[in-house]
């Protein structure tokens, strides 16, 4: 597919997570293939006061290009100004604006998807970032304030008028925020209306869901979330899957080795205190469904160290713990 100009080599987008998508992890999800990776979103602001805890969130590798940097605010001088900054760093291919975000703090600034309420200052807004910018340039909306996916088309018009180059949509109304289903058929009328490309996010926790999602919406890539979390191989499936009609599944092996890879790349990225810290969450997703994953899990509120971590994994690996509680100094 291609957007404006950056022309992208499979299907898959991994979502924009706070939290979660930061540079060790895109990094681990694009080493087992995916199209596009995106930030966690930034704060507009914080890039116009040069904010440091602002700008180490773009920071980023060749390696995992193509990345997107979604920003998210609701001025549209400091999202122009960020869309530019972010232009300068010379770190994105792709810039994205947040107007799907349902998290209180977030609304309260009149930012993420309290902007589909707003038209007039959304033009302004999508305006004023085109101006801005000569990057590819994308927004992330959500079906919009009731269930009828009105807001959405009204939002996506709009942005194809300012020169947005696509659009993802994530269609749950702004009150659902995750509970419920996504409403497929949001991204079915969107792309029948869309004649810029249209990226369908919701729900996806396998290939074939991404499979059934394009045969029913039309939809020209898929962006995945919370499945690739626990299953840093879903979007290389995906891409496969669409490209031969078939995909491997990791063996436990390969999960193992994933997990060592993350945590030699958040120890590198972070130092080894706090990526300690963060692992001990992180980890425990890959492990889902594996026997003895609540020893495993237990285990692992206790690591400090890389070491420590990677003894854990190895032990798990070679023995699933037999059921024993036991944790490596
Ligand atoms: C922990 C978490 C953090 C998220 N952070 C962002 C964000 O920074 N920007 C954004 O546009 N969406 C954010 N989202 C929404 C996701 O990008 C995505 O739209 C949503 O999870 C639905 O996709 P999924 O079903 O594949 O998870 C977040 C979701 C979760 C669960």
């Amino acid at each position: 597919m291609q957007i404006r100009d950056l022309k992208i080599k499979g299907k898959t987008f991994l979502a924009p997570l706070a939290g979660i998508t930061n540079l060790p992890f895109r990094s681990l999800v694009k080493e087992y293939g995916c199209s596009v990776v995106c930030s966690e979103m930034v704060s507009a602001k914080g890039i116009f006061y040069n904010s440091e805890k602002t700008m180490t969130l773009m920071e980023s590798t060749e390696s995992e290009k193509p990345l997107s940097i979604q920003l998210f605010g609701s001025d549209p001088i400091s999202l122009a100004k960020g869309a530019r900054a972010v232009e300068d760093l010379n770190v994105a291919d792709l810039i994205d604006i947040n107007f799907g975000c349902s998290v209180k703090k977030v609304v309260k600034q009149g930012a993420g998807v309290a902007l589909m309420k707003e038209p007039a200052l959304t033009r302004r807004i999508l305006t004023a970032v085109r101006q801005a910018t000569h990057l590819p340039f994308t927004i992330k909306i959500r079906s919009g304030w009731d269930t009828s996916g009105d807001q959405a088309f009204k939002i996506a018009e709009i942005a194809q008028d300012c020169g947005v180059d696509a659009i993802a949509l994530h269609p749950r109304t702004a009150g659902q925020a995750f509970r419920g289903h996504s409403n497929w058929d949001h991204i079915r009328q969107l792309k029948s209306r869309a004649s810029i490309p249209v990226i369908g996010n919701g729900d996806i926790l396998c290939p074939e869901d991404a499979v059934t999602m394009m045969d029913q919406t039309g939809c020209d890539a898929v962006m995945v979330g919370r499945a690739a979390m626990a299953n840093p191989f879903i979007l290389k499936q995906i891409d496969q899957y669409l490209e031969t009609g078939t995909y491997q599944s990791p063996s436990n092996d390969d999960i193992f080795t994933a997990m060592e890879r993350l945590v030699r790349l958040y120890v590198d990225y972070f130092g080894e205190q706090p990526a300690c810290r963060m692992l001990r969450g992180r980890l425990s997703w890959f492990v889902k469904g594996l026997p003895n994953a609540s020893v495993f899990r237990k285990n692992l509120t206790q690591i400090h160290t890389q070491n420590q971590a990677l003894t854990l994994i190895r032990d798990f690996r070679a023995t699933g713990f037999r059921g024993e509680v036991r944790f490596h100094e």
